[in-house]
């Protein structure tokens, strides 16, 4: 079994949650296949497909996963999928801009439960799933070497959905701005560890000379996040 480190872990966590036996998983970016090896050997999965655009991520993924119920396929995200073919897709790993461009570019073949984790810029993942109707049913931050939002969407059964007007419950009573910043789920769990870095954060970007659009946006948003729970 291969170790994996507490980003990955989390993610794992977050796939096949209720233990359906027929499971097939798709991992967008497998690289070194980790992920869906640790997935199958402890049985969370019945099957596991891989997907590289690379070479040598491409060779490791082979490599790692010889002799389990795997495919690994080279191509651009989605491409290699056939429609229906998944129940649930992670993509994690990678900057949220791409995650969101391989959402966007087979949209009919995103299956109805996606695990993201994007390296920066949750918000655009967070607003893919908005603009998508696929609501938030879990966010974790997991405390790596940085503190890593992972997040569960599931496809919502209501067709209705709007960016400006979400209707995922998980967005009620937030400030919608700050949720899609730092995750409404995590915002009304308010843990402390995630309290102290908002404010170890605000203090670092008061401290910058010169602060550019995103981020005095993101620390006007820290410093109303803050100030909301200041007066609770
Ligand atoms: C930084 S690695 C992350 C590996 C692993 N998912 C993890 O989280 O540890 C990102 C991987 O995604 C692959 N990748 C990036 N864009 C891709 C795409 N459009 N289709 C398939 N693979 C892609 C890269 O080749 C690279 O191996």
């Amino acid at each position: 079994m291969p170790k994996l480190d507490i980003r990955l872990r989390t993610v794992a966590a977050l796939i096949n949650p209720h233990g359906d036996s027929s499971v097939v998983h798709g991992d967008i970016g497998s690289d070194h296949g980790g992920l869906l090896v640790s997935l199958l050997r402890s049985k969370r999965i019945a099957k596991g497909i891989a997907v590289e655009n690379k070479s040598q991520p491409y060779e490791n993924s082979c490599f790692a996963l010889k002799g389990l119920s795997a495919d690994v396929r080279f191509g651009d995200g989605l491409a290699v999928i056939k429609p229906g073919e998944l129940t649930s897709l992670s993509i994690c790993g990678m900057g949220a801009e791409s995650i969101v461009k391989i959402l966007e570019a087979f949209s009919d073949r995103v299956p109805d439960h996606v695990v993201l984790q994007p390296n920066r810029q949750h918000e655009l993942v967070r607003g893919w799933g908005l603009r998508n109707g696929f609501h938030l049913n879990e966010e974790q931050i997991a405390w790596g070497h940085w503190p890593y939002a992972v997040i569960s969407l599931q496809r919502a059964t209501d067709a209705t959905h709007n960016a400006s007007t979400p209707n995922d419950p998980a967005y009620a009573d937030v400030d919608l701005d700050a949720a899609l910043l730092f995750g409404p789920l995590i915002l009304k769990r308010w843990e402390p560890k995630f309290a102290a870095r908002l404010h170890e954060e605000q203090a670092y970007l008061q401290g910058l000379t010169k602060l550019d659009g995103d981020y005095e946006h993101r620390l006007h948003q820290i410093q109303k996040v803050l100030a909301s729970h200041a007066v609770r």
